[in-house]
Parts: structure tokens; C-alpha cells; sequence
């Protein structure tokens, strides 16, 4: 390979730069191309001998078509014409937007007796109105895809089919989610609740649940709907609340079976006051792993809450927004004290703080949003409260349930359809009973 001969021309460029007139004759050594040295050796030279170091400079040919200065000098010609001209500045790109880390729901959990794990923050699906239809699958597949692991359904919602659906079309493993579903009260007694579960398995399109529970001590039988206050408090075996309390135990023994047999991983129940939790031990082969039910800053069900913690039950709170009729704004997250304490966590949402204050307890919490900025952002709790402001909030629970009280379902079940509820209620009241 021999050596070639090539001029490099100052550009007009480097006149003012550098006081650069005169031309070079290169030779470019043979060693050079045998070696396939980079153009830029070439431009280095030119430097050295213009005396040129302190700016960039690039290498162009004649025509003005650039030189890539990683290419082999084997490929220049012999007698090329170069020329040596200040770099055109690289364009800058503009500054990337900054697009904010989308938010990330917290990974806490809570430990039950049996060492299995409850995420904290979850989602709920039920409540007026609940999730239903394509909607549903939109935003329970969005907030497992954002990293929300704890999903409650029920039986009675009508929509555990669009849970199951939504969970597939999420790609969130089954292992990392926690599903929770109820047996409704039509579904009471060991037959209908045994089935009730495998229909529910079905419908999600699960071999288990994480948990099922009872959804509440009210047991309905059609033939209710002959009853009067007398067949309801008669006293006998099939009077309302002796029924109620065989459909309860028979329930019970039900779950139990059905998470011997691995189709629930835990079971508990689901707005038992502390009397039916006192029930439930009489005859409870194992104790309820987790109670579901109402509690917000304005009803912080203090009474089941202390019993749970008592036994190591696991408290999970239904309703953490104040409910259906006084949920979000209207309610516990439009609370004046709690604006005032949420004001002073300026990164946090009310409705944040006010979860955060339940989570802080140990109690997992279940808001439901139809939003999607809102079920995620509704778990997004990692963050903590100072003791004053955990003690400003719990001040605010003023003892009264948002929803209803279950302590009277045997009286009169408030939601049973089978129910003459005027009449029932009309005779109780006559009877000298509070009315429900
Ligand atoms: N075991 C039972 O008997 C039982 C009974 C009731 C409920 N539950 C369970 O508990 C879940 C929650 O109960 P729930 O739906 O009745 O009441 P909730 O979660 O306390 O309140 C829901 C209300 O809060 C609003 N909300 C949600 N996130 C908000 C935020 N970040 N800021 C302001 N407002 C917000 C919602 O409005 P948007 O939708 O417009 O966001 C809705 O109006 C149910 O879905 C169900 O899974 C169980």
C-alpha cells in the first residue's frame, strides 16, 4: 500500500480564528491505511500544524460534503482536496419535558395469624353506585396494572365475573393479589354457602380467593316474605332470629370446609358486631382470620376494632371515605378538621390523609373510586403522620355508623327483599321494639 498525497485547505473560518492563509501539502504514510487510522488523524495533523487546539474543528472535502472522521483514511484518494473549517455547532436538543414518576401504590401489609400477608391499600368494587360491566374491568385492570394488590367483590355485587376478567387482563400474577369475595345473605346455611363460593371461584375464574367472607350476620329465606313480627320474635326454633343464628353457624362451618378443601386461603366475616363475633367464637372451629366493616374518620368502630385487636384478628375497613352517602367530599374527605390537618401535608391529598390515618392503625382499607387518577392515588400511602395530627383525626369519629347498624339485623334486615319491612317494622314498633 503506498502512501498518498492530499492538500488540506483552510477554510475561510479559521482566517479570523487562527490567521490561517496558506494551504498544506499532506503525505499520508502507508503504515497509516494499512492500519486503518480514522480521517481525524488526518485533521490532527492539520491542527498541529496550523497550531490550532483550542475549538472544534471538522474535515470536509471540496464539494463541502462532510468527512466522518471515524472513517478510514483507506479511502481517500489520491490528490484529495480537504478542507479544514470550524465545526458547525452540534444542534442542542431541546431539555426532555420531565414527566413526573407516575405515582406508586404502597407495598405495605399486614400479617394475619396464619403468616399469609394483606396488602394495606386496596380497591374496592362494591358501594351506590359499585363497579359494574366494561367499566369495572377498566379500572380494577388499571389499578392492578399500577401496582394496586388488593381487590374486595362480593356475591351480591354482580360483578365478579368483570374482576376475574380484569385480573387477566391486567398480567398481574395471580400470586401477588389479594381477592376478596362474600357470601351473600340469600347464600347462608352449609349447602348454599358451599356453593356460593365455588360459583364465585367460577365466575373470577380462580382456583381460590385469598379471602371470603361472610358479608353480613342477616340470612335471608324466601319464604320471609310471609312473615309478620310474630313469626320474626316468636321465639321458637324458626323464628326470625333463631333462623338466622342456624343460617349463621351452618355459614360458618361452610367456610371453614371450604378452606380445609383450598378454595379460600382465609375466611372471616363481614359487619358482625361484637355480640355476633362473640356468637361466632361459641362455635368457631378456628377464629375469623380478617373482619370486614364499616369505619372512617366518622365512624371509627372502635368497639369491633378493640375486640379484633384483642384476638389478632386482622380489621379491614369498608367505606373509608365516609361511604356511599357521605363518602368523598360530601363527607369524611370534605371533613373541615381533616382539610385543616391535610393542609399541612401539602404533597398529600385529603383523601390520602385520611387513609393514611387508618393504614397507620393496621387496618386495611378498601376505597372505591370510578376514577382512574383516584385508585391509584387512593393507595399511593407511603408516607407518615404526626402523632398530633393522628390525634386531631381520631377526635372526629362522633360513634355513629354512615351506613346502618347490623346490630338489629335479626329484628329487621334493612336490604332482606323478601321483607314486608313497613308491616314487620309496624308490629315491632307495637310489639314495643325500636324499629331497626
Ligand atoms: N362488606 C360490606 O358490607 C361493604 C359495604 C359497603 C362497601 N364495601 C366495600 O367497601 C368499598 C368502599 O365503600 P364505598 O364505595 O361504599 O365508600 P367509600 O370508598 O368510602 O366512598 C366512595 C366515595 O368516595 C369518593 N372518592 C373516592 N376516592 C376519592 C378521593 N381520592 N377524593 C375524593 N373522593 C373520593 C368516590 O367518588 P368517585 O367514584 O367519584 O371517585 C365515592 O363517592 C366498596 O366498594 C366495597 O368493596 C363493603
Amino acid at each position: 500500500m503506498a502512501a498518498i498525497s492530499v492538500t488540506i485547505l483552510p477554510d475561510a473560518s479559521l482566517e479570523t480564528d487562527a490567521k490561517v492563509s496558506s494551504h498544506l501539502k499532506m503525505t499520508v504514510p502507508a503504515s497509516w491505511i494499512q492500519k486503518k487510522r480514522p480521517m481525524r488523524k488526518l485533521l490532527d495533523a492539520a491542527l498541529k500544524q496550523w497550531q490550532l487546539t483550542d475549538r472544534s474543528y471538522a474535515l470536509r472535502r471540496k464539494d463541502g460534503t462532510a468527512l466522518d472522521l471515524d472513517a478510514s483514511l483507506g479511502t481517500l484518494e489520491e490528490g484529495a482536496k480537504l478542507v479544514v473549517g470550524v465545526a458547525a455547532a452540534a444542534p442542542v436538543a431541546p431539555p426532555k419535558p420531565q414527566t413526573p414518576a407516575p405515582p406508586k401504590p404502597s407495598k405495605a401489609y399486614a400479617t394475619l395469624r396464619s403468616g399469609a400477608r394483606i396488602p394495606l391499600c386496596g380497591l374496592g368494587t362494591g358501594g351506590v353506585p359499585g363497579l359494574v360491566g366494561e367499566q369495572c374491568v377498566d379500572i380494577v385492570s388499571h389499578a392492578l396494572r399500577s401496582g394496586v394488590r388488593l381487590v374486595d367483590t362480593a356475591s351480591q355485587y354482580g360483578n365478579e365475573r368483570e374482576v376475574g376478567r380484569a385480573l387477566r387482563k391486567s398480567g398481574a400474577p395471580r400470586g401477588e393479589v389479594f381477592l376478596v369475595t362474600k357470601v351473600a345473605p340469600l347464600e347462608q346455611g352449609y349447602a348454599a354457602a358451599t356453593a356460593s363460593v365455588v360459583r364465585s371461584l367460577e365466575r373470577l375464574g380462580v382456583d381460590s380467593v385469598d379471602l371470603v367472607v361472610v358479608h353480613w350476620p342477616g340470612a335471608w329465606v324466601p319464604e320471609q316474605k310471609d312473615w309478620g313480627a310474630a313469626q320474626w320474635l316468636g321465639g321458637g326454633a324458626d323464628s326470625g332470629p333463631n333462623v338466622a343464628r342456624r343460617l349463621r353457624r351452618e355459614t360458618w362451618r361452610a367456610l371453614e370446609d371450604a378452606r380445609r378443601n383450598g378454595l379460600a386461603r382465609e375466611i372471616g366475616v363481614s359487619n358482625y358486631t361484637v355480640p355476633h363475633l362473640e356468637e361466632l367464637m361459641t362455635y368457631a372451629r378456628e377464629p375469623p382470620a380478617v373482619v370486614q366493616s364499616e369505619c372512617s374518620l366518622l365512624f371509627s368502630n372502635d368497639d369491633v376494632r378493640r375486640w379484633c385487636a384483642a384476638r389478632g384478628v386482622h380489621f379491614q375497613a369498608y367505606g373509608p371515605m365516609g361511604g356511599a352517602a357521605e363518602g368523598g367530599d360530601r363527607g369524611a374527605v370534605g371533613h373541615a378538621a381533616l382539610q385543616d390537618v391535610a393542609a399541612r401535608y401539602p404533597e398529600r391529598t385529603p383523601a390520602q390523609v385520611a387513609l393514611r390515618w387508618l393504614t397507620g392503625k393496621g387496618v386495611s382499607v378498601l376505597p372505591k373510586s370510578c376514577r382512574h387518577e383516584r385508585v391509584v392515588s387512593n393507595a399511593c400511602l407511603d408516607f407518615d403522620l404526626a402523632p398530633a395530627d393522628v390525634a386531631r383525626l381520631d377526635s372526629i369519629s362522633d360513634g355513629r355508623p354512615r351506613y346502618w347498624d347490623p346490630a338489629n339485623v335479626d329484628k329487621v334486615d334493612i336490604f332482606n327483599p323478601f321483607l314486608d319491612k313497613a308491616r314487620v317494622q309496624r308490629e315491632l314498633a307495637s310489639a314495643g321494639y325500636a324499629a331497626a
